[in-house]
């Protein structure tokens, strides 16, 4: 933190503005965001460690999506809205998922995504409330659905299909793994769901804004938000801290030394060759993550618990010591799905469960009062060449 912040600039009536939108500030939003004393992420004036700890999927979707906690009919429609479309997938979209191949479950998403628009918008898309939010009812639903049918196709050659009578949570997990979660399971995963529900205008949110500020249907701009969040630098970080935990594991094995043990020399090699460590830093934690907290209480309760939390402090002390870098709620994600007997390769795409509920009520809020998102660029290329025919352009 001792570097000097990027600052911006005004040249010729344009704000130049530091690379990566480091501390830019493009809108504002009702939805989340860090609140003003800068210590906490808060979900519609909630903390998100509290909703995490606390709120149900389906009480902290409506939370999100309308502001509020719901009442006891709220709940109840939202429920059985999120439960009715799970299993409300065209039989035409499986079957399409059934004719590409096998491919990181990341890309089922935004194809199964685009499909599902295929299916339920075509053409006629429209921006009144009703409509919009029934549509993100749909997509928060149904999304799970796809990742785990192309996750399935892909290894197991079958689809799982929807259990409507259960909750969604529980039902997801159930897709996912081809067996049936206890209570303890789906609610340790459900309040994953929650943490990762919203963060202000992270990467595939914001992705999600722009491809909504073109007035593009709700369906194209998610499965943007899709491919933003594949990236490792973003949602991608959870399956990278898991490979990466057990790559220490195995070497820790190897050598005949403890973990929790030989985790600080693992990670001082690693950063000896400038490598990052993965599940640790965030533009917006730069002390803690307190979603690391809700994950570490269902962690203890699942096998290993103990033993993993005392793995992931240790890491966490070195990189406190050496960067003063804190862990972020991916390297405690990755545990815990470890623990849930979950594929790594659908780390990611949980994350976009979980997400969709904040793409869809970002998608909403930036429509209902639109601008486009365009900025300016500031062209550094040559200027003045003239087009020069073929036979005389490299003439040597
Ligand atoms: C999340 C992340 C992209 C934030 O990026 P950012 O705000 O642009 O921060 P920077 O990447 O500029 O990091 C600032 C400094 O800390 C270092 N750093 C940041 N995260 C690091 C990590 N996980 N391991 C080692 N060093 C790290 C950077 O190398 C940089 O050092 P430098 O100034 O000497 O070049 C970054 O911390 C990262 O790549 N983390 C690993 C991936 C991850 O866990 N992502 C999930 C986020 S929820």
């Amino acid at each position: 933190m001792s570097k000097a912040q990027p600052e911006c600039k005004i040249e010729n009536g344009y704000i130049i503005v530091p690379k990566g939108l480091v501390r830019v500030v493009p809108d504002v939003t009702y939805i989340s965001g860090v609140d003003p004393s800068g210590q906490a992420t808060i979900y519609r004036g909630y903390t998100i460690d509290d909703i995490g700890e606390h709120a149900s999927f389906y009480e902290a979707a409506h939370l999100i999506l309308y502001g509020q906690l719901p009442c006891e009919d709220e709940l109840k429609e939202i429920k059985k809205k999120i439960d009715t479309y799970r299993g409300q997938i065209p039989e035409k979209v499986f079957d399409a998922l059934k004719l590409v191949r096998p491919a990181h479950p990341m890309y089922y998403g935004s194809y199964g995504v685009t499909l599902l628009g295929m299916y339920n918008a075509a053409y006629d898309w429209k921006f009144d409330k009703d409509f919009l939010y029934d549509h993100a009812l749909r997509l928060i639903a149904q999304l799970p659905v796809i990742f785990a049918a192309g996750w399935n196709l892909a290894h197991h050659g079958r689809i799982i299909r929807p259990d409507p009578s259960l909750d969604h949570a529980k039902d997801v997990l159930r897709m996912i793994r081809g067996d049936m979660p206890s209570d303890l399971e789906a609610r340790a995963f459900e309040s994953t769901l929650v943490l990762y529900m919203d963060h202000g205008f992270n990467a595939s949110t914001w992705t999600t804004r722009v491809i909504a500020s073109t007035l593009s249907d709700m369906y194209s701009a998610v499965a943007g938000g899709i491919g933003a969040l594949k990236g490792p630098l973003h949602g991608g970080a959870n399956e990278k801290a898991l490979v990466m935990l057990l790559d220490a594991k195995k070497k820790a094995e190897e050598k005949g030394v403890p973990l929790e043990e030989y985790i600080e020399e693992y990670i001082l090699e690693k950063l000896a060759r400038k490598e990052k460590i993965m599940g640790f830093g965030h533009r917006v934690y730069k002390v803690h993550d307190p979603r690391t907290d809700v994950a570490a209480k269902f962690i203890k309760q699942l096998p290993e618990g103990e033993y993993w939390l005392k793995v992931l402090k240790k890491a966490e002390e070195v990189m406190k010591r050496e960067k003063n870098i804190p862990a972020n709620i991916d390297l405690y994600t990755a545990i815990l799905y470890y623990q849930l007997r979950i594929p790594i390769p659908m780390f990611t795409p949980i994350f976009a469960m979980g997400r969709i509920v904040g793409w869809t009520a970002h998608y909403i809020e930036q429509v209902l009062n639109n601008k486009i998102i365009r900025p300016s660029e500031k062209y550094v290329g040559p200027v003045g060449l003239k087009y020069v025919p073929l036979e005389e352009r490299c003439k040597k």
